[in-house]
């Protein structure tokens, strides 16, 4: 995309001003409206592999498989979930204005990259979702240190509506002998992936400097990497084995974690889309009741480990994402976006 003098990505795409909603008219501006909203969604590395196409009366929603992530994400489950986390900030958005939204799954079968129809209508809007929609603007995956804190049975109630839907499901780990087990899943995880010269070459391709002026990938702050050293994080991720510190830290913050959390379901595209869902909402709600998470998902991409986090959540189906959750009082880090032109479909 083409550089502006005064164009910040890391702010800009989070300054929507609510009140254009009423100067758009038809259902089709109405609908890229709304895209502002849902390139806000998280993806895995920041890749933001979706794309959108505007069809009149709604959204036609694709996976961008140039956008994958051949060594971290092989099998693209995390891409589909990442995709399907746009759907829901379309759904509560389109909720939040007052359109009701109809969402089919996999419109046309035959097209693997077209992922979901969305189409609006000036019906009954869904408050449920709209309650949401604050949380679309403050969200963001915080992987720093939490508070000392166990999860409050208030909290826990709260959160309850949001750990099922179809066939995706959540379970909140707060035992703190399951949570040890899985934080030594964790640190395998990190210790196997982060020496792999593969996977940390994929993974600096997405680490951005402070001061980069892309749109995607993530900054290196986000990642806890000191500004001073922001600008040569790329290189250091390539060229040495910080798995053993990763290892160290990540398995600690999990053990320390109010709870441990694995999203789980099928491996097929449905159910993906379903989890990605599941996910949006919630960590939208877990933001709305000001508590914070962030993702440990090196382990479920290798096939012994995800195993093993089946048997210590004692679920039938597929571990697809393990996050902690806790409490914090930390000011939100900025995240880069591409913007809704550069994600509609030509
Ligand atoms: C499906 C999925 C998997 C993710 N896996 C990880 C992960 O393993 N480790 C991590 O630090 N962040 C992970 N993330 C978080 C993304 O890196 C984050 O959403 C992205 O950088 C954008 O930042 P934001 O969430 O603060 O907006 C994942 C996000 C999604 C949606």
């Amino acid at each position: 995309m083409e550089e502006m003098e005064d164009y910040d990505a890391r702010v800009t795409p989070y300054m929507i001003d609510e009140s254009e909603f009423a100067a758009v008219h038809t259902l089709e501006e109405k609908a890229k409206f709304l895209l502002r909203y849902a390139v806000l969604a998280p993806s895995g590395h920041n890749a933001q592999p979706w794309q959108f196409g505007l069809t009149g009366d709604g959204v036609l929603v694709y996976a961008d498989y140039s956008r994958r992530l051949p060594v971290a994400n092989p099998d693209d489950r995390e891409l589909i979930m990442s995709v399907a986390t746009s759907i829901t900030n379309l759904r509560i958005a389109a909720a939040h204005f007052g359109l009701a939204c109809d969402v089919r799954y996999l419109p046309q079968p035959g097209k693997k990259d077209l992922l979901a129809s969305v189409k609006l209508s000036e019906g009954q809007a869904d408050h449920r979702m709209a309650d949401l929609f604050p949380a679309v603007l403050t969200r963001w995956t915080n992987r720093f240190e939490y508070d000392d804190k166990k999860l409050s049975e208030a909290d826990r109630a709260e959160l309850g509506p949001f750990t099922t839907l179809g066939g995706a499901s959540i379970a909140i780990i707060t035992d703190d002998v399951t949570r040890g087990k899985l934080a030594d899943v964790i640190e395998q995880g990190d210790l196997k992936r982060m020496a792999d010269k593969a996977f940390t070459r994929e993974l600096s391709d997405w680490i951005r400097p402070d001061r980069s002026r892309k749109t995607d990938g993530m900054l290196a702050t986000a990642l806890g990497i000191p500004p001073l050293v922001s600008g040569v994080a790329p290189w250091i991720v390539r060229t040495f084995n910080t798995s053993k510190s990763q290892a160290k830290k990540e398995s600690a913050l999990a053990r320390a974690s109010a709870a441990l959390v694995v999203l789980h379901g099928e491996d097929e595209t449905i159910n993906l889309l379903e989890a990605g869902e599941l996910l949006e909402r919630f960590i939208l709600k877990l933001t709305f009741v000001s508590m914070f998470y962030s993702f440990f998902n090196l382990p479920v991409e290798l096939d012994d480990l995800r195993a093993k986090i089946q048997s210590l959540a004692g679920i039938d189906d597929q571990p697809q994402l393990l996050l902690r959750i806790g409490y914090g009082a930390r000011p939100k880090t900025d995240s880069l976006r591409r913007s809704v032109e550069d994600v509609l479909k030509a």
